[in-house]
């Protein structure tokens, strides 16, 4: 494990604690250094504090790696970059971006505030793209210098919610589908440039999920947010250069790849919708249902 990261440079976002913290930790452990980036607010988003970013970047320090804090929003445009120029400025350049940082604010839709709404997709979606953004282009600039590929790795993190759907968290799905969808895009796009792009999609026991029901003791520890870092970390790696635009599960006790859309049964376009309806009603039945949170067709 020692060594996967050697002498490479990694941000991690919202890393002061759950999922974040571990990365950050297992990336150090790796050999990477790291600029530990958390706004520091509640679960909801709201507050700032920047002593449990320090922490974790005190604990990296004490076992003799080596790491840095960062305050910045990650869904500012400005903040995004401020921390980019940070890893760069701090470590002497950028290998790998982890946007993990994120917020909760359940409601059913028909409940739903556009605040709430408009939190969520900030901090998850514009708090990828931001950072991936400016990421990118430093990346563009680095490959036009050396004539050729870098080896520069983004990981999102998505979520069940948005891959499969689940109630009571339309703004937070639709986020993480979008960060989803973002990270087959932005791999396409960035491949040529010797970037991959690929996003996890966490099960954990934090602040974020402590809540949702009652977690023996057992489920909480095979629910450590620490199971679901070795994927960061190996996607983190220069051994992972060709592995990209994957959405890939981790943690709770298992790792698995998510397939996406496929287009299923079709036909001929028809002009008239009342004998396209039955039709329709044909293949829907013919083809494999959605997933339910488990990744398996609902029944
Ligand atoms: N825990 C799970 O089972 C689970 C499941 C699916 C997805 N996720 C995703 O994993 C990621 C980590 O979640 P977690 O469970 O560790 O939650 P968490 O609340 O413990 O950690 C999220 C961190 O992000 C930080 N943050 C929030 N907004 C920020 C911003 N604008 N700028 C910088 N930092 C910010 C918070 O301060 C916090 O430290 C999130 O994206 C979450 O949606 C978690």
């Amino acid at each position: 494990m020692a060594g996967l990261c050697e002498g490479r440079v990694a941000i991690v976002t919202g890393a002061a604690r759950g999922v974040g913290k571990e990365n950050a930790l297992l990336l150090a452990k790796c050999g990477a250094k790291v600029l530990v980036n958390d706004l520091g607010g509640a679960v909801d988003g709201t507050g700032a504090d920047r002593t449990p970013a320090q922490e974790v970047a005190e604990e990296i320090i004490a076992a003799g790696g080596e790491a840095a804090v960062n305050g910045d929003d990650v869904s500012s445009w400005d903040g995004a970059k401020a921390m980019i120029d940070q890893a760069i400025s701090t470590f002497g350049k950028l290998d790998i971006l982890v946007n993990n940082a994120g917020i909760l604010r359940d409601r059913m839709l028909v409940n739903m505030t556009e605040e709430e709404w408009d939190s969520v997709i900030q901090v998850h979606l514009k708090g990828t793209f931001a950072p991936s953004r400016h990421a990118a282009a430093y990346w563009r600039g680095q490959s036009k210098e050396i004539d050729g590929p870098v080896s520069g790795r983004i990981i999102n993190t998505t979520s069940t919610s948005g891959i499969y759907g689940n109630v009571g968290q339309t703004n937070y799905g639709a986020a993480k589908a979008g960060i989803a969808a973002f990270t087959i895009i932005a791999a396409r796009e960035l491949r040529r440039i010797g970037v991959t792009v690929n996003a996890i999609s966490p099960s954990a026991y934090t602040r974020m999920t402590d809540s949702l029901r009652e977690y023996t003791e057992e489920e909480i520890e095979w629910r450590h947010p620490r199971w679901v870092s070795p994927t960061v970390a190996y996607l983190a790696s220069e051994e992972a250069h060709d592995l990209s635009g994957r959405i890939i599960q981790a943690g709770g006790g298992m790792v698995a790849v998510c397939e996406g859309w496929r287009r299923g049964a079709e036909m001929e376009q028809l002009a008239d919708p009342a004998e396209l309806g039955p039709k329709i009603r044909e293949m829907c039945e013919q083809a494999r249902n959605n997933s339910g949170m488990d990744g398996e067709p609902l029944d």
